[in-house]
């Protein structure tokens, strides 16, 4: 370790970003859910971009968990509509398109098509070196349970954490730094359980579609305060 790892005096490498608060961003402007995550995907956009340009080597963001499917069919059916059209979007402009997207969570639940397109967005962006982790059905339990599967066919008698961090659905990104959780609720909610284990956790009351660039900086001027130790001293 050099000197600097004792103190974040720099940039973080990977900024993870749990987007709540939509429903309660809509409903205070006396709309349906729906609206908040209209704008919602606006933030992330915003949020995304400027990350880029500040140098981050990783974002990831927090879309829909394996416990969303909970809400009401509607809510599920906007979000993922929301989902597709981003995802067009991206592929329709491939050329332009500057980060390595990656998906965070188990696939195998979505129809053929919305997979092909997942699975041909990871292939045809796979060689760039910024990284958009798009945690879509993540669960950070289902995460673990699905790295022990992968082991256990591979017939190991015993793992390391390291092998564990190979079959992991982060296995391409530097180590999480930061986690950002909008929306004002203290809790993890499922997300990066594995990986939070050193990460500096920042909670703001702003809801996601209000989160902006001033608020990236706030977060990340917060970060550079904290002494990590990692279990030292
Ligand atoms: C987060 O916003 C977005 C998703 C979970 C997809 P919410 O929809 O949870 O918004 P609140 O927390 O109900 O306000
Ligand atoms: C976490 O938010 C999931 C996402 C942001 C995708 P939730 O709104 O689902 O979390 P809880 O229900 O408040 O814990
Ligand atoms: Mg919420």
């Amino acid at each position: 370790m050099n000197e600097l790892s004792n103190t974040a005096s720099t940039l973080p490498r990977h900024i993870a970003f749990i987007m709540d608060g939509n429903g309660r961003w809509a409903q205070k402007r006396g709309m349906p859910r729906e609206y908040g995550h209209r704008f919602g995907v606006k933030a992330f956009r915003t949020v995304l971009e400027y990350c880029d340009k500040l140098g981050l080597e990783a974002t990831t963001f927090y879309a829909f968990s394996t416990e969303n499917w909970k809400r009401p069919r509607r809510e599920v059916e906007a979000i993922l509509k929301l989902m597709d059209t981003y995802l067009a979007e991206c592929e329709k402009k491939i050329d332009e398109y500057a980060f390595r997207i990656v998906f965070l969570g188990d696939k195998s639940v979505f129809d053929e098509k919305r997979r092909a397109r997942m699975i041909r967005l990871e292939e045809l962006t796979a060689m760039r070196r910024r990284i958009l982790n798009i945690a879509l059905n993540y669960g950070g339990r289902d995460e673990i349970v699905n790295a022990c599967n992968r082991l256990l066919s591979e017939n190991r008698a015993c793992v390391t954490t390291e092998d564990f961090e190979k079959v992991l659905y982060t296995k391409d990104s530097p180590e999480v730094d930061m986690i950002v959780r909008t929306g004002g609720d203290l809790r993890i909610s499922n997300f990066l359980l594995w990986q939070a284990a050193y990460a500096e956790l920042y909670f703001t009351d702003v809801l996601w579609p209000d989160f902006g660039t001033a608020d990236v900086d706030a977060a990340i001027a917060e970060f550079s305060t904290r002494k990590r130790r990692f279990g030292g001293v």
